[in-house]
């Protein structure tokens, strides 16, 4: 199976935010990562409502949306109106996580748990039967641009296990750092989608960068 690929649009050229939409468009890329950082769970702030809209308004593809903010619980039906398809929040962001998964999929979005990569696998023990998708980080959030961190992989040999034991349909997708060199141990781990920013958007035809991501396996 080929992987999902998700171009992160942070690294893309906020001047011209309309023809990068329509550049990945056109591309291989399945859908679209919006990286929403509030200055208070991750040291940096990117964009909100009228960017996201904004990027809705020109995209065909589903919008994956990863909250790195605190009390996302106050924001979900407020991004699912902006356009997200997919709305993951972070594990370490929620007290209440069981409730927050059912109120993301109350909104018909499908509901997603990112980790830090601090953050074992093994603490989604009781929920990963009830969530569509774990985004697994394999950068400390924040930043675009960052180096892989290694013990990604083991993760995703434990979650891939968690995954089976508990009959859970949740996707596996990697967050940080992801390029040419580490997408094929990515994928024989068990990774099924891949979160790409600067190597796409850094790189010299942004086109086929994504076909060569979706097409290496
Ligand atoms: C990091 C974000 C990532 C980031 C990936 O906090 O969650 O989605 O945009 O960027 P690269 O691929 O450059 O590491
Ligand atoms: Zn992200």
């Amino acid at each position: 199976m080929k992987p999902i690929i998700a171009p992160s649009v942070l690294a893309s050229d906020f001047a011209n935010l309309q023809s990068e939409v329509e550049m990945l468009n056109e591309s291989q890329a399945d859908w679209l990562h919006i990286d929403i950082m509030d200055g208070r769970f991750v040291p940096n702030i990117s964009f909100g409502f009228p960017v996201l809209q904004a990027i809705q308004r020109h995209a065909i593809k589903p919008l994956d949306v990863h909250l790195m903010i605190v009390e996302p619980e106050l924001y979900i039906e407020q991004f699912r109106e902006a356009g997200a398809e997919i709305i993951s929040v972070h594990l370490e962001a929620c007290n209440h996580l069981h409730r927050t998964i059912q109120q993301i999929k109350a909104t018909g979005a499908k509901a997603g748990i990112a980790l830090n990569p601090h953050t074992s696998v093994q603490l989604l023990d009781d929920v990963i039967a009830d969530v569509d998708l774990v985004c697994l980080m394999s950068v400390n959030p924040g930043f675009g641009g960052q180096k892989f961190i290694e013990n990604t992989y083991r993760k995703i040999e434990s979650l891939k296990n968690l995954i089976i034991a508990r009959n859970s349909k949740a996707l596996i997708e990697i967050d940080g750092g992801v390029n040419q060199q580490n997408t094929p141990l990515l994928l024989e781990k068990g990774a099924d989608a891949l979160v790409a920013g600067s190597f796409v958007f850094n790189s010299a035809d942004p086109l086929k960068t994504i076909a060569n991501l979706k097409n290496q396996a």
